[in-house]
């Protein structure tokens, strides 16, 4: 049940973030920053990750259960920080859930707004790729053939292993991308929360072995500001000094082992 805040006052129930794993930390991350006074707690079903490689109905039916353990938390609103549970889930949870859902979805919209003559390569895991709510997202860009759609399955796992360093992603990024050998890439948009952490290597790669800018894009920054609107609409804003701490993290897997992966993915440089 949504409490009723009068305009007067604030609302200090913290706000959920769920991802199939570590990936939603980098929406979290720009979340902390745009809303200095917002509190979150972090829910990572890592026991399930990838979700990427699964059925719609499996998505759909993890994407509750981890929406469900942030709402007997007591969060005010949801933040889906995971594309895949986005194209899967995000109508049934929106028509299920009485608290406000705000959703990271791939970023082909700015990509495609800069004008060039180059491809827009949007990399996300297999199941974003082939989800109707994405393709329909694709169909109303103003050249959706512009957008060249790769599932790269097999990144989310070494990411889920706490390895983000350059050079660690090359086998899988030849497999993926080596037939598109020397395309011109305007834009690569990282359509998967868990690449984000890893954007280095993958402009690095890119540099190496596509012509054009390959510019990197991502849905965080836009969420975390969507984010910020909907809490103002809703009258559910915190306002002061929030309390410490800010962000309390919870898993599906084993938490001895996710928790120092967790902070250290909270601290590492990004390409911001
Ligand atoms: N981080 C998620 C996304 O944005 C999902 C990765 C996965 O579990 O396959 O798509």
């Amino acid at each position: 049940m949504r409490e009723i805040v009068s305009e007067t006052e604030y609302d200090a129930r913290p706000i959920g973030v769920f991802d199939s794993g570590f990936g939603g930390a980098s929406l979290l991350r720009n979340a902390l920053k745009e809303l200095p006074t917002e509190r979150f707690i972090y829910y990572g079903d890592n026991a399930n990750a990838p979700y990427g490689d699964k059925t719609e109905e499996e998505i759909l039916f993890l994407a509750q259960n981890a929406a469900e353990f942030l709402l007997h938390k007591g969060v005010k609103a949801l933040v889906v920080a995971c594309n895949t549970a986005t194209s899967a889930a995000i109508k049934a949870l929106r028509q299920r859930l009485d608290v406000p859902v705000v959703s990271v979805e791939p970023a082909i919209k700015p990509a495609c707004e800069r004008e060039g003559d180059g491809k827009v390569l949007m990399l996300a895991t297999v199941a974003t790729t082939k989800l109707a709510r994405y393709r329909a997202l694709q169909a109303r860009m103003p050249d959706p053939g512009r957008v060249i759609n790769v599932g790269c399955s097999g990144l989310v796992e070494r990411i889920e292993a706490g390895v983000t360093g350059d050079g660690a992603f090359d086998d899988i990024l030849a497999e993926k991308l080596g037939g598109f050998e020397g395309m011109k890439v305007d834009s690569i948009v990282l359509g998967c929360t868990h690449f984000v952490f890893i954007a280095p290597a993958i402009r690095r790669w890119a540099l190496d072995h596509f012509k054009g800018e390959c510019r990197l894009v991502d849905g965080n920054a836009a969420t975390a500001r969507q984010l910020g609107r909907v809490l103002k609409r809703e009258g559910i804003e915190a306002r002061g000094v929030p309390e410490e701490p800010r962000v309390r993290f919870f898993t599906s897997g084993d938490a001895n082992a996710c928790r120092p992966i967790f902070d250290m993915l909270m601290e590492i440089p990004i390409y911001e």
